[in-house]
């Protein structure tokens, strides 16, 4: 039987009040939250711009919860290096960016960190199958990246599963993420396929209290956990 990592929930602050994100921070923290999302964009590889190292260590002088940054970036080589003297602890970046995916992999580990290899709803998990032996993550992106409170497309699903089915046979110990749209309804699907790490912003910090969200999508992830395919 593989032994699959435990699923995991990870607020993406990009849905906090930026104003106020040491709030934000702790409310996560009190509600159980296993690690922090944060989104880095820069105008290029997505339309839309949102914060760099900076705001990283920031966050990071306040919580000791695992930093799981996300990087839309055009050129993640040039950037991981700064991200994890931020304080990031798994640096994931996008298959379709232009850095050499191998060589951002083997420069992130020689940090001492560890990498994530992200691909957007619309390229195909042949994309990051090569790597599924030598990274720490896989993220399968279940909006087209840029913005928080999109609605999860759920084509994607079979993704996630070949993707779980890759990481079975080479690295099962491996995290696989969804990101994008996540629901107390989406998640159980994507545990069901195989996802075990969580990424959620608008379901944790767009309406009600923060702790009684996380509840809810724990639930639902351990619902749909229980029914994977294995
Ligand atoms: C989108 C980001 C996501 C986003 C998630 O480009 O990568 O992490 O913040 O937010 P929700 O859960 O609201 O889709
Ligand atoms: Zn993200």
């Amino acid at each position: 039987m593989v032994v699959r990592p435990r699923l995991r929930l990870a607020p993406s602050l990009l849905s906090a009040d930026f104003a106020a994100l040491a709030d934000a921070v702790r409310a996560a923290e009190a509600g159980g939250a296993d690690a922090l999302h944060l989104d880095v964009m820069d105008g290029h590889f997505v339309p839309n711009i949102s914060f760099g190292p900076t705001l990283v260590a920031a966050v990071r002088a306040r919580t000791k919860l695992p930093l799981d940054v996300h990087l839309m970036i055009e050129e993640p080589l040039r950037y991981v290096e700064a991200f994890h003297r931020a304080g990031g602890d798994t640096l994931v970046f996008h298959l379709e960016a232009r850095s050499e995916p191998a060589e951002v992999v083997r420069a992130v580990h020689a940090l001492g960190a560890q990498v994530g290899a992200a691909i957007r709803p619309d390229s195909p998990v042949s994309l990051v199958a090569p790597l599924a032996d030598r990274v720490d993550q896989i993220l399968v992106m279940s909006v087209h990246p840029g913005f928080s409170g999109q609605k999860f497309l759920p084509e994607v699903l079979p993704k996630v599963a070949a993707a779980r089915e890759r990481l079975d046979e080479t690295n099962p110990k491996a995290d696989l993420s969804i990101d994008g749209g996540i629901t107390a309804a989406t998640a159980v699907d994507a545990a069901r396929a195989g996802a075990t790490f969580f990424v959620c912003g608008n379901s944790v910090f767009s309406g009600g209290p923060v702790d009684a969200n996380l509840r809810r999508l724990r639930a639902a992830v351990e619902e749909g956990g229980r029914g994977a395919v294995r």
